[in-house]
């Protein structure tokens, strides 16, 4: 079989099983199969694959049709242009939360000196080891409190050779910091609502772990007010608090924070158009 024919019997497959934008899909699943990038799949149309691709092909596609994402099945995600580690288990990285990294990155324009910086629910890490990869004078602390998380960002943190600026601890949101002061605290927190839910994708209600991404029922506001009040204590004068939401709770997120007396609250939009990150300072003492 040639590239070009697995390609076609590929996309097939998945778009026969709904899965959106099929062809490019295919095309990712077999640059990842041959450990290759995808230009290079579309130039080598005509190379034949070896028995061994073929059957992985087979594997990795039969998965996909599953609706399982690519990701998962290829271990592999870039965030804000580094490659991370992904597995069943922990958040893939989305590209708006790029955002979040922008944000803290501008606003530490202004520490020469660095800092520390904490990336509440870190997830696979990507946060933290964005800013930190762009940001060389800071150091970092990953806090989060599924360890199945935190054992991928271990691994990202040695693959990108993060381990002597970046902490990694299980807790729960800011709790295990204080009495620490920290400059900046940057945060991407479940913000799906349940009578959201059903209306997702099946990639990510059949695998994404839904305590990463869905806010309690009773109290869908919870996370945002315990990463508010607490980054009121570990946050030293003048330090930035940035919280990635979604645009339904862009309001409530800013009313919180000015309730708790914020200073310089600014909401910025994601590349859709979609308020997505809101940030603040915390309050300077007298
Ligand atoms: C939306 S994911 C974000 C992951 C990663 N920061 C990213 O942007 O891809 C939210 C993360 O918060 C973690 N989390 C949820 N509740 C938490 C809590 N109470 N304390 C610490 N971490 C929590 C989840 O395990 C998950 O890894």
């Amino acid at each position: 079989m040639r590239i070009g024919d697995a390609l076609h019997q590929a996309r097939q497959q998945l778009e026969a099983a709904g899965v959106p934008d099929a062809l490019r899909e295919a095309e990712l699943l077999l640059a990842a199969c041959l450990r290759r990038e995808r230009a290079w799949v579309l130039a080598h149309r005509e190379k034949p694959l070896s028995g061994r691709n073929q059957r992985r092909l087979m594997h990795w596609l039969a998965r996909r049709v599953r609706r399982e994402p690519l990701a998962y099945i290829t271990h592999r995600r870039w965030f804000y242009g580094i490659e991370f580690y992904v597995a069943r288990g922990v958040l893939i990285p989305r590209p708006e939360t790029e955002l979040l990294v922008e944000v803290f990155l501008c606003w530490a324009r202004g520490y020469a000196n660095g800092g520390v910086l904490v990336d509440a629910g870190t997830g696979s890490g990507c946060v933290a080891a964005a800013c930190l990869l762009n940001a060389p004078c800071w150091q970092g602390i990953g806090i989060d409190r599924s360890r199945r998380a935190l054992r991928i960002a271990m691994r990202n943190r040695a693959r990108l050779g993060l381990s002597d600026r970046w902490l990694l601890l299980q807790g729960d949101w800011l709790t295990a910091l204080c009495p620490l002061s920290t400059d900046a605290v940057l945060a991407n927190p479940p913000y799906i609502l349940p009578q959201e839910w059903a209306h997702l994708e099946p990639e990510i209600t059949h695998y994404e772990p839904k305590r990463a991404l869905l806010l309690p029922r009773a109290d869908p506001l919870r996370p945002y007010r315990q990463l508010i009040r607490q980054a009121s204590v570990v946050l030293k004068p003048g330090g930035l608090l940035a919280l990635e939401t979604s645009p339904t709770l862009v309001e409530a997120v800013h009313t919180m924070l000015v309730q708790h007396g914020y200073r310089e609250i600014q909401v910025q939009a994601d590349l859709a158009g979609h308020p997505r990150v809101v940030s603040a300072l915390r309050q300077a003492i007298g």
